[in-house]
């Protein structure tokens, strides 16, 4: 299998104060390979967001690389960035962070719309494949959290990216909708060959993925 991602001696601190910083990531390296659902798990603190932050490009590591395909994207400038984020690059949170004004076909359409590009057949096609389908008209609070959270998975396939990013993508769901929204993760990797790296502190969710990263104090450990 080809390798998607690669990951070489990230490293990342903090100022605290002008004396002090926190270092938060000491050294990782991770090798991601294309259709791989891959864990991140570990303590609070542990630095797994801040990972995938830099591994979305929302923030720069102080040193190492990050390679995406053959393109080491840690030498580009910020407009370079942003445009390789909107294309490349499909990210899940804990919270949907849905638009409320919007209904769900249009927060789905939104990263889209940044490229000028009319997707609204596409969109469609994805509230049927995320299962929501005859919702399109409604606005965030008119359907469930559940529901919800399939809309923002939608959203962030909406551009075809070729990674998608989640942070705790479960955490805000009771049971019955995590297991609908890890369903839905496994599905769309079993049928587009589509990669997810996934920090969860879901224990199940983890044992179901290909691999499991386990992280502590910022570093790998196994
Ligand atoms: N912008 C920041 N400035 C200073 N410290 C930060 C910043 N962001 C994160 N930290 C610190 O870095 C450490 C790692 O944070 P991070 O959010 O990556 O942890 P995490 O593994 O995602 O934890 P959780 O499971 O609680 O979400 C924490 O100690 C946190 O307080
Ligand atoms: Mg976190």
């Amino acid at each position: 299998m080809t390798s998607i991602l690669n990951i070489k001696d990230v490293k990342k601190s903090y100022k605290i104060d002008k004396q002090n910083s926190l270092t938060v990531l000491k050294g990782i390296n991770l090798e991601i390979k294309k259709g791989e659902v891959i864990a991140i798990v570990g303590q609070s603190g542990a630095g797994k967001s801040t990972l995938l932050h830099i591994l979305g490009t929302l923030d720069r590591p102080d040193n190492g690389n990050i390679i995406y395909g053959d393109q080491d994207i840690t030498k580009y400038n910020e407009k370079d960035l942003a445009s390789f984020r909107n294309k490349k690059i499909g990210f899940i949170f804990q919270f949907h962070h849905l638009l409320p004004e919007f209904t769900a076909l249009e927060n789905i359409l939104i990263p889209a719309m940044i490229d000028g590009e009319d997707k609204k057949e596409r969109a469609m096609e994805l509230l049927e494949i995320v299962g929501v389908k005859n919702r399109e008209e409604h606005k965030p609070s008119e359907i469930s959290g559940g529901e919800a959270q399939r809309v923002a998975i939608a959203r962030a396939l909406i551009n075809s990216p070729e990674i998608i990013l989640a942070d705790e993508p479960t955490g805000n769901l009771d049971t019955a909708n995590a297991n609908s929204v890890i369903e839905l993760i496994f599905d769309l990797r079993n049928k587009f060959n589509q990669t997810f790296v996934i920090v969860t502190h879901n224990e199940e969710f983890a044992g179901k993925c290909d691999r499991i990263v386990k992280m502590k104090d910022g570093l790998i450990i196994s």
